[in-house]
């Protein structure tokens, strides 16, 4: 039977890194792609493959596609590469690192590795900007079909889609406003994390409020802060059984519905997004013969 990557339902590490890979020789990505099936457990090592990479091998993963071009005033999201994503969960910083070498080395010359972000656990679970994150996210068999595609698609039972979306925090702007209007932002207290009654339209819990779409849209995030140098944000992680529920709640947060624009935006900018497909594990092992139809 069809499991899901375990990783996905887990909660967030302690440590994280995320790999993001560009395509190398085409001559060799099904070498590749069985040096990965090798070397992936799906818990400790999470993985998705992107359209660039499924259209190169002549496959065709319904529901898959290219992160969606999104235009709102001052946005400049760019295409992160779609092709073979890569989030390694654990303990220390260390094997981490080991590991990503060990999994780069294998994969070229088929893939070849573009983007290293190192993430981790911050606060017990909080974004950077001090604020809870993940507390209206589904639990248990909401989780599951939430994130993972149900047993009533014979091809792809098991498998998940991730939207991945990098942010870059201004910590200027959000230390310049007051602890109230940050909570405004977010539409939670700083203070015990508590949903306020009376925050603008524009709060980040009013634009996203996953039961307020029609139908509902409900995701299982499973973000994590990333640091490099002084800087830092938020790589926005959203496992889904589709993309559907991630779009809908990032059309109503750049203003595509009513013109309301997410308060979010004054201290965070998403600089890349990129989609990908999670293979279902079959007997301890990435199942890809959906690439093989
Ligand atoms: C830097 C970017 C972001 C930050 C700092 C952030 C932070 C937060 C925080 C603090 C909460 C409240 C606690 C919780 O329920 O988790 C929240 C809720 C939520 N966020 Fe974000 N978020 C970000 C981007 C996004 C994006 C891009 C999406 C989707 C397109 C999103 C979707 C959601 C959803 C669905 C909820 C729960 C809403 C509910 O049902 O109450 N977030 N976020």
């Amino acid at each position: 039977m069809n499991i899901p990557q375990p990783g996905i339902l887990l909660p967030v590490p302690n440590q994280a890194r995320y790999l993001s890979f560009s395509l190398g020789d085409p001559s060799l990505i099904r070498q590749g792609l069985h040096m990965l099936r090798e070397l992936v457990d799906g818990e400790y090592t999470v993985v998705g493959l992107g359209q660039t990479l499924v259209s190169a091998l002549d496959a065709t993963i319904p529901g898959l596609k290219s992160f969606p071009m999104i235009t709102a005033p001052g946005l400049a999201i760019e295409n992160a590469p779609e092709v073979l994503w890569i989030w390694l969960r654990g303990e220390e910083r260390g094997e981490i690192l080991l590991r990503s070498q060990r999994l780069a080395r294998a994969l070229a010359p088929a893939f070849q590795l573009k983007e290293i972000w190192d993430a981790f656990k911050y606060a017990e679970g909080r974004d950077l900007s001090g604020y809870e994150d993940g507390t209206e996210n589904p639990t248990g068999d909401e989780a599951t079909s939430a994130a993972i595609v149900g047993t009533g698609n014979q091809t792809l039972a098991g498998s998940s889609f991730v939207a991945t979306q990098r942010w870059l925090h201004n910590f200027d702007s959000l230390t310049s406003m007051s602890e109230n209007e940050q909570d405004n932002c977010i539409g939670r207290r700083l203070a015990d994390n508590e949903e306020m009654d009376d925050a603008p339209e524009s709060a980040h819990v009013k634009r996203t409020a996953q039961e307020s779409f029609t139908p509902e849209a409900f995701v299982l995030r499973r973000s994590m802060p990333w640091a490099e140098g002084n800087n830092g944000g938020l790589m926005f992680v959203a496992f889904g059984a589709t993309f559907y529920a991630f779009e809908a709640q990032l059309q109503r947060m750049v203003g595509a519905d009513d013109g309301i624009v997410d308060a979010i935006f004054k201290f965070t900018q998403p600089v890349s997004g990129a989609y990908f497909w999670c293979p279902a594990l079959k007997n301890g092992k990435l199942d890809l013969t959906p690439l093989a139809r």
